[in-house]
């Protein structure tokens, strides 16, 4: 595992600055996002309460308590599975592994959006339509303000943030430094953005932390959006084509959601436990209850790549790859943008 002091934090890129001189606002649908972006900015330093006393080991007894699991409910499964290190875990071991795993998911909401933030910004400079330039340079807004409500929720209430995850980083390098601008549209705003707001949803659903819950409310009306640009967007563009540029895009959203899987296990919380992330992978994919939790994590990305005509292009590639880690019963699923695309 890389500590974050040794993850490089230049990438060497190379990409199409474009400009557009036609000025004309002829996408309905993107024209509408953008005036909606407008309307719903909000202030983090003035819209949330910061004054709001948060005790991590309390949060992670009354988070488990409104699921109805005890304490480390995540790890007491893995705790039970043949020849575990976990099994000489009590509650002690438990409790420590709650607080942490909320320090290390919101860490990686945090290095996460730092990314967004990095993409957005060069979809400004390399989308080649005035209305998607426009959107986008929100959006940019947007991030920034994520950045700053995760850096400093964990700063002045978890105290401490855990390094950027080696799987994030190697899918962020991936969309950073592909030429192609829908490439950078399909990795953050269909694939990243998409696996966040399942992530938020289910942080959100079970937090009781008032501060927390409100945060990620705010946050997640802004990546609906997000997700909804990506969407509008790609769809326009992959119109036009061909099917070997199609399976190029098939091909790369299978690679994003195998790095997001094994980004999903949180190795560097399990590392600090003294235990394998490998195991843990291998463990929760046999495992019942782990493979329903891993599964949910895609439960957007899926049907998004269905609204792009992904699945289904050319010999239902895609389709076939999400059916053999089963997650292809989302196809049909609501992704919460249906009322900012209008599909
Ligand atoms: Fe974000
Ligand atoms: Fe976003």
């Amino acid at each position: 595992m890389l500590r974050i002091d040794q993850v490089n934090p230049t990438l060497d890129t190379s990409f199409e600055t474009t400009f557009t001189w036609d000025y004309s606002r002829t996408r309905d649908g993107l024209n509408r996002l953008y005036e909606k972006a407008k309307d719903a900015q909000w202030n983090a330093s003035t819209h949330l309460d910061w004054s709001t006393d948060v005790d991590p080991e309390r949060e992670a007894v009354a988070a488990a308590e409104r699921a109805g699991l005890p304490v480390g409910w995540q790890a007491r499964a893995l705790a039970a599975a043949e020849g575990s290190p976990l099994a000489t875990w009590g509650d002690e071991e438990f409790l420590r592994f709650a607080v942490e795993s909320q320090k290390a998911t919101l860490s990686q909401f945090l290095h996460g959006e730092q990314g967004a933030l990095v993409c957005t910004s060069r979809l400004v400079e390399s989308v080649p339509w005035i209305e998607a330039k426009y959107y986008a340079s929100t959006q940019v807004v947007d991030e920034a303000r994520h950045v700053e409500v995760f850096a400093r929720y964990l700063d002045e209430k978890l105290g401490g943030t855990y390094p950027l995850n080696s799987s994030l980083n190697a899918l962020l390098s991936d969309v950073l430094t592909d030429e192609r601008w829908d490439i950078v549209y399909l990795g953050m705003q269909v694939v990243i953005e998409g696996l966040a707001l399942s992530a938020f949803g289910s942080m959100r659903a079970s937090t009781t932390e008032p501060l927390l819950a409100d945060l990620l409310r705010y946050v997640m009306a802004d990546e609906a959006r997000h997700v909804a640009f990506g969407i509008l967007s790609l769809q326009e563009y992959y119109e036009g084509l061909t099917a070997d540029e199609i399976r190029e895009r098939q091909e790369f959203c299978w690679a994003a959601v195998q790095h997001m899987r094994r980004r999903s296990v949180t190795p560097e919380l399990w590392e600090g436990f003294g235990v394998d992330p490998d195991w843990v992978l291998d463990t929760l994919t046999r495992h019942g209850d782990g493979r329903r939790f891993q599964a949910m994590l895609f439960s957007k990305i899926v049907p998004n790549c269905k609204k792009l005509g992904l699945l289904d292009a050319g010999d239902g590639w895609l389709r076939e790859r999400f059916t053999e880690i089963g997650i292809i019963g989302f196809e049909d699923g609501d992704t919460g943008v249906e009322d900012l695309t209008g599909v």
